[in-house]
């Protein structure tokens, strides 16, 4: 019988998880609940999880690289947030009213997060960036912002240019043309143009994603960090860091710690609450944040900013957050996850070498990203940040990797170039990636897909 290809492996490997991706298109428009969580042919179904591992419905195991989506630096299921969760459902989830907790919580943020003077909690990362925007217009009078090619931002209708080519093409269609209008779209590295168009001075914001586009897979340069803290504040306009991904990731107090540069406003999220649902917080200095709070009437009904909503610093959300930010507060858990994911760049680039396939693994901190191809800035690289903003990595070639990670027993982000560890990885989980990524490139390059 001929040899199946890793297509053909994959849909006969997991028939449960197959039948419930069927079961799932009679019910869920495009049959998964994230567009991050679609994939071709169908996405294993997750039954558990525990520390660095997760096992799927047709009870295979997996070294996990999802985390949460950046969430879970403790891992999955860590005491600490158990314990505090469990505690805080048995006092109550929901107060409708003000709770010590919340004060705890926030000013727990400000010892961390160098430019949280003020703390404003959301129910997600995508609210507390349309909340920046909304300050940043009140406060500055000006309507427009300038994001860098490629940043993510989530999904809110103003950010839905600048993350793909075209650029002035929102990635989702049921915008307004005025819902984008405003929204400026530049190359990041790039100080003669950021000052050409913060010169004109009608920019309220720039948004950054703070360790560069997707976490670091085009990356900001180290000088960079301080032009834009300085044209900025020569110009007027706010500045943004988005460090829902890298806050309390890159260090207890994120990017803005260890660059040592105070944004305006910080959005935080995901780590906020330790991986509980609702992760969520617009943070910065006190004047603009001051654009919130409540004074007389005509103040509050023509000036202020308002927001609302039904989960904003709930008890449970305070709870985990605060369990959470008091266990990685000194920077260990951190050191640890990067430490794993320094090994795994490293015996990853191995065997890509070893195979002579063009290619590098690079990646900061507690992130990886495989890029699969010729680069001509291989000489001046550090393998940590990368500066090649034109090296292109097809959804093709990722859907593969992301297929055959998972047939070795590794999950990773459906577009298969990326990864996120945690503490909770070991030395054990390198080992067994190495495996499996190195059995990953043999099939690839089995299949013709990728050559020499
Ligand atoms: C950099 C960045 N900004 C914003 C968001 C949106 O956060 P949320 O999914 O909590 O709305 C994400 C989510 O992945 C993100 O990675």
């Amino acid at each position: 019988m001929a040899k199946l290809s890793s297509e053909e492996l994959y849909h006969e490997r997991f028939p449960k998880s197959r039948a419930l991706y069927e079961r799932a298109g009679g019910i869920l428009p495009r049959g998964v609940t994230h567009d991050a969580w679609y994939m071709k042919p169908f996405p294993i179904y997750i039954t558990k999880a525990s520390g660095s591992r997760k096992w799927d419905a047709d009870g295979y195991e997996y070294v996990d690289y999802i985390g949460g989506h950046g969430a879970l630096l403790m891992g999955h299921g860590h005491s600490t947030l158990l314990e505090a969760v469990g505690r805080q459902i048995q006092t109550g989830t929901h107060f409708g009213a003000c709770h010590e907790l919340q004060l705890q919580w926030a000013e727990l943020i400000h010892k961390l997060v160098p430019g949280a003077e003020r703390v404003e909690f959301t129910n997600s990362g995508t609210e507390a960036n349309m909340l920046a925007i909304r300050l940043a217009r009140a406060f500055t009078g000006r309507q427009k912002i300038v994001r860098f090619r490629y940043h993510f931002a989530g999904f809110a209708d103003h950010v839905m240019v600048g993350i793909a080519p075209p650029w002035n093409v929102p990635t989702s269609s049921g915008l307004l043309p005025s819902d984008v209008e405003n929204t400026l779209v530049i190359p990041v590295n790039d100080e003669a143009i950021l000052e050409q168009v913060l010169s004109r001075r009608d920019v309220a914001l720039l948004m950054v994603e703070a360790a560069g586009a997707f976490s670091g897979v085009i990356g900001i340069s180290p000088s960079f960090y301080n032009t834009m803290r300085e044209v900025t504040a020569q110009y007027g306009t706010l500045l943004h860091f988005d460090e829902i991904v890298t806050g309390f990731r890159y260090s207890p107090g994120g990017v803005q710690a260890e660059k040592n540069i105070k944004p305006d406003l910080t959005s935080l999220g995901k780590i906020l609450t330790g991986g509980v649902p609702g992760a969520g917080a617009i943070v910065g200095r006190a004047d603009i944040m001051d654009m919130l709070s409540f004074k007389d009437d005509n103040w509050n009904r023509y000036k202020r900013v308002a927001h609302t909503g039904t989960f904003n610093g709930n008890p449970l959300c305070a709870a985990a957050g605060i369990a959470t930010l008091n266990f990685i507060s000194n920077g260990g858990p951190q050191r640890q996850a990067t430490h794993i994911a320094d090994l795994l760049r490293e015996r990853m680039q191995q065997a890509i070498t070893e195979r002579c396939i063009e290619g590098c693994v690079y990646g900061d901190f507690s992130v990886f990203h495989v890029y699969l191809g010729r680069c001509e800035m291989r000489e001046q690289c550090d393998r940590r940040i990368c500066l090649n903003e034109d090296k292109e990595r097809p959804v093709s070639l990722g859907r593969l990797l992301a297929i055959n990670a998972t047939l070795n027993g590794v999950h990773l982000p459906n577009r298969g170039y990326d990864g996120i560890v945690s503490a909770a990885h070991t030395e054990t989980d390198v080992e067994k990636t190495t495996r499996a990524f190195s059995a990953c490139l043999d099939t690839l390059m089995e299949e013709g897909v990728i050559g020499r």
